[in-house]
């Protein structure tokens, strides 16, 4: 059984194929966090262990002074007001005022399966491959009982964690904090990397020693955001892509969210992930309950590449569902940097007739093909064609792309309402808004409040309603702005609530439908997302130097088949740069790949090279998608950025190679392969040249540097 309560020691082991993670209850009542780790089958009680966990100061307890202080134990859900003065993992203020709670083991469940979470995305069990425990704290005086859950995936090496917090008193209470999770490094001397950045520069790599405080990543921005990603990693100061301890933790959640790491004066390091406890207050009545959202997280010992694998196959197997969640995505066209808002059908089919050529599966129509909508200051909530660029509408346009034997794809931003339009005018009461303000405009737009039932009942509508009078075999749902004018504490989460119930429903009744998220770029590239769509516009910058940085940052977390990647045209929209049409490709093929440019304006050698893009990518599409990632060398740290696939069979080896900016008078430089079979013979698809895998990994591969933006993929066939 991979969880198991022994009752001498009062421990629970919680054991994945490679990892164990080990709570005891202190006195049979407080939880303490004792380790996590690599497998360990043994761990002598808290009372064996000689160590002094007891310093000058603490808070006494009140039965027994001498035992020993939650003020400077490891604890397993921090909690204030006895003693235990760091962050807080929960906070409740109760009626009578006061915050303080005293939970107490009252009893534990261990079961097969897993249950999902009211409302809230989350992983699932297949076959019950996961077990269960629900470790049910309650705190006596107030009737308030708080449950931890755990699910161990073995095979993954995931464990899973949520907290449930049930009123059982008379009186209502406000829950002011509710952490997912809490994990109490003891005597660390660990690192964080957590993934920050902005529009156009999502995900990039952060990596630093705390001070003893606290530390902080969070979003207020209404959804998971650019700016920090509910990931954070904890890693020994000499961890590497290859070595070392590894500990991840990443929140399946899409909107506001907090990190909170405090390193104690005595060097614990309390990681605290949730959602975000700024503004937000939860009011529980009696016999109610607040789940709070889930947090996936994976030990490795082996370093940073080893977690990824873990998430990445973990998030393609257990939380994205779906017809397109094992099978083979299509390569798309996309107009947005083609004509931006300028086009009509006749152009769409231009532009369609060219990539059929070129071999693309499918066109993307973008924004602008609706209401009177001809830049972004209008008509998000008119979802209706615009009669003037699609005579025939979608249902004309579908019709004739799937003629050419293109699928058609369509863009919306469901969650969104522009004062000019003929929705406003209907509900002007429909955006987030506060009473006796006006609300502020983000692109020209406000946000609809899917807190409110009747709104999202009209999205689940207008969908349902254009979905199935249109051939459409995708949806690029956007979201472009942040909220911002929210009225009441509870909002921000009920506007989550509202809106995977939306995607819940809107998803269950297409599941023929591909659905790509979108908010601004990745704006909301995040598990929560990942659950309905299985795949997210990674990023609006399509700069290839600069999509290096950002696909290498959102491998530490998600895998290549949730990033949508696509060539656009040069100079580069974003930030001016050119660069090679061949280095353009092999970038967006590291993700799912398409095209987002004028075909027409390409040159003949162009258009050759993108055939043979196309039928590259095609033809090993199943081992860049859902093969294992191994980084090779990151452009945080060096000139070269490089990357490799390997097959599910592990007979196909697909190494992507990325020089940034040349240098005169170098040599190559050896890049090592990783995960390859020792002894196994791996043949060069492109020259026919045989190498062995131990020859690959120890002596690598040259990446050369005697130019700007060099660009290289390596196929290596393992000799059966
Ligand atoms: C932001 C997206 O990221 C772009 O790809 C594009 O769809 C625009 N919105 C359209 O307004």
């Amino acid at each position: 059984m991979p969880i198991t309560f022994e009752e001498k020691t009062k421990q629970f082991y919680i054991s994945t194929d490679n990892t164990t993670y080990i709570i005891e209850l202190l006195d049979g009542k407080i939880p303490v966090h004792r380790y996590w780790g690599n497998t360990l089958k043994n761990m002598p009680s808290i009372e064996n262990t000689n160590a002094d966990f007891n310093t000058i100061y603490c808070i006494e307890n009140t039965e027994n002074p001498s035992a020993l202080s939650t003020g400077t134990l490891p604890l397993e859900y921090g909690i204030y007001g006895t003693g235990d003065m760091r962050e807080p993992a929960v906070s409740v203020q109760l009626a009578d005022g006061s915050f303080t709670l005293e939970p107490e083991y009252l009893s534990h469940k261990i079961y097969k399966g897993k249950r999902s979470i009211n409302g809230l995305p989350s992983s699932y069990a297949v076959n019950d491959d996961a077990t269960t425990l629900e470790l049910t704290l309650a705190d006596k005086a107030s009737n308030i009982n708080i449950i931890l859950y755990y699910t161990v995936f073995e095979e993954y090496d995931i464990i899973t964690r949520s907290t449930k917090i049930v009123n059982l008193s008379e009186k209502p209470i406000d829950i002011k904090r509710i952490s997912s999770a809490c994990v109490d490094f003891y005597d660390s001397s660990l690192e964080i990397v957590h993934l920050p950045g902005s529009w156009a520069r999502e995900r990039h790599i952060e990596r630093s020693k705390p001070n003893h405080g606290i530390m902080r990543f969070d979003s207020k921005r209404g959804a998971s955001g650019h700016c920090e990603n509910p990931f954070i990693a904890m890693c020994e100061p000499n961890a590497t892509e290859t070595n070392g301890d590894v500990y991840a933790m990443n929140l399946v959640y899409s909107g506001n969210f907090e990190i909170v790491a405090e390193l104690d004066p005595f060097n614990t390091l309390r990681t605290l992930i949730g959602i975000n406890s700024f503004n937000f207050s939860w009011k529980l009545n009696p016999n109610e309950e607040f789940a709070s959202p889930e947090t996936v997280m994976t030990y490795s010992s082996k370093g940073f590449g080893d977690m990824s694998r873990n998430l990445h196959n973990f998030y393609r197997n257990r939380l994205c569902r779906g017809k397109y969640q094992h099978s083979a995505r299509p390569v798309l066209i996309n107009n947005w940097e083609a004509t931006y808002f300028d086009f009509n059908e006749e152009k769409i089919l231009a532009i369609a007739e060219k990539a059929k050529e070129v071999g693309i599966d499918m066109l993307v129509l973008d924004d602008g093909w609706f209401g009177k909508r001809n830049n972004d200051d209008s008509s998000l909530g008119d979802w209706y064609s615009n009669k003037e660029k699609l005579p025939n509408g979608l249902a004309g346009l579908g019709k004739k792309l799937n003629g050419l034997g293109m699928k058609f794809g369509v863009w919306f931003e469901p969650e969104m309402v522009s004062p000019d339009s003929d929705l406003y005018k209907i509900h002007p009461d429909w955006c987030i808004h506060i009473d006796g303000r006006t609300p502020h405009l983000g692109r020209n737009q406000l946000v609809l409040d899917l807190s409110r039932i009747e709104v999202c009942d009209y999205i689940i509508g207008f969908l349902t309603e254009t979905l199935s009078n249109a051939p459409i075999s995708y949806v690029k749902w956007d979201m472009n702005r942040y909220i911002s004018d929210i009225s009441s504490t509870e909002l921000s989460h009920r506007y989550m609530l509202g809106l995977y119930s939306v995607l819940e429903a809107v998803t269950s009744k297409f599941p023929d439908v591909l659905f790509e998220g979108c908010a601004g770029g990745g704006g909301r590239f995040d598990p929560g997302m990942l659950y309905y769509f299985p795949q997210i516009w990674c990023s609006d910058d399509t700069d290839a130097v600069e999509r290096l940085y950002i696909q290498y940052g959102t491998s530490f977390a998600y895998p290549t088949c949730t990033m949508g990647s696509h060539i656009s045209a040069c100079p580069n929209h974003q930030i001016g740069r050119t660069t090679p049409f061949s280095m353009r490709g092999n970038v967006a093929m590291s993700g799912q790949f398409g095209y987002e440019l004028d075909l027409s304006t390409l040159t003949v050698d162009e258009i050759k090279t993108a055939k043979e893009q196309v039928a590259f990518y095609k033809a090993h599409r199943e081992t860049i998608q859902f093969g294992d990632m191994f980084r090779l060398s990151s452009p945080f740290e060096s000139n070269i950025a490089s990357w490799q696939y390997i097959s599910k069979d592990k007979n196909e080896v697909v190494a992507f190679f990325f020089t940034i900016t040349g240098k005169a008078n170098t040599l190559h430089k050896m890049i090592k392969l990783q995960g390859l079979e020792t002894d196994c013979n791996y043949k060069c698809a492109e020259n026919g040249k045989i190498y062995s895998g131990a020859y690959l990994m120890q002596f690598g591969l040259p990446a050369f540097q005697n130019a700007d933006y060099i660009s290289n993929i390596i196929v290596l066939k393992k000799e059966i």
